[in-house]
């Protein structure tokens, strides 16, 4: 996939606009959070974990939201976002398997969304990926288009998209 960037509206995110659950915790990341990043992507995406250099990227790439939810000193979840040719992207979003099902998806998806402004926001999920695409299908998302044979193993993806008014 091609990249163009282009500054984003905020180089900071408010995270205190949105609320996460009871014991949690929403907080930017940043390089510091390298290795728990590297140990949350090995837990969450089996098939699909970054290398360490994407993960580098993901953390210090300028205009790029990225947040994460802490408990405790843990950090259990991360999201990133960016704009790819005019729309925004969550290019990455996971929870630890051991705090799912607690709405901690639902809280990185909405600071995602709004580090991003912009009016079209899309991203790409496994066809057999049921529970995110519920909760990107509970946050107004829709299926847009099919990438056949998208990921490493040969699945497709599915690109969903949300319109903002
Ligand atoms: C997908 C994922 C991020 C969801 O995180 P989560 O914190 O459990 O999600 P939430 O608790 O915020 O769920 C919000 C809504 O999404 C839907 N949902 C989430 N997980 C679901 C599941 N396993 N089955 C069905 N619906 C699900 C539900 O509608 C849920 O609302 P409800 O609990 O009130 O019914 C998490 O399962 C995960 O990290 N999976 C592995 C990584 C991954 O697939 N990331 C997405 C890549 S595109």
């Amino acid at each position: 996939m091609k990249v163009k960037r282009r500054s984003l509206a905020k180089t900071e995110a408010d995270w205190g606009a949105i609320a996460a659950p009871s014991g949690y915790r929403l907080a930017s990341a940043g390089l510091w959070d390298l290795g728990a990043l590297q140990r949350l992507e090995k837990v969450c995406f089996p098939q699909d974990a970054w290398p360490l250099i994407e993960l580098l990227g993901v953390l210090i790439w300028p205009n790029m939201a990225r947040c994460k939810i802490v408990f405790g000193e843990e950090m259990v979840g991360f999201a990133a976002g960016q704009e790819i040719d005019g729309a925004g992207w969550i290019v990455t979003l996971a929870v630890h398997p051991a705090h799912r099902r607690r709405g901690l998806g639902r809280a990185l998806l909405m600071a995602c969304e709004q580090f991003l402004s912009h009016a079209v926001l899309r991203l790409a999920v496994r066809a057999s990926n049921h529970a995110a695409q519920a909760l990107y299908r509970h946050g107004g998302y829709q299926v847009v288009d099919r990438w056949p044979r998208y990921y490493v193993d040969g699945e497709d993806a599915l690109v969903m998209e949300k319109i903002r008014g």
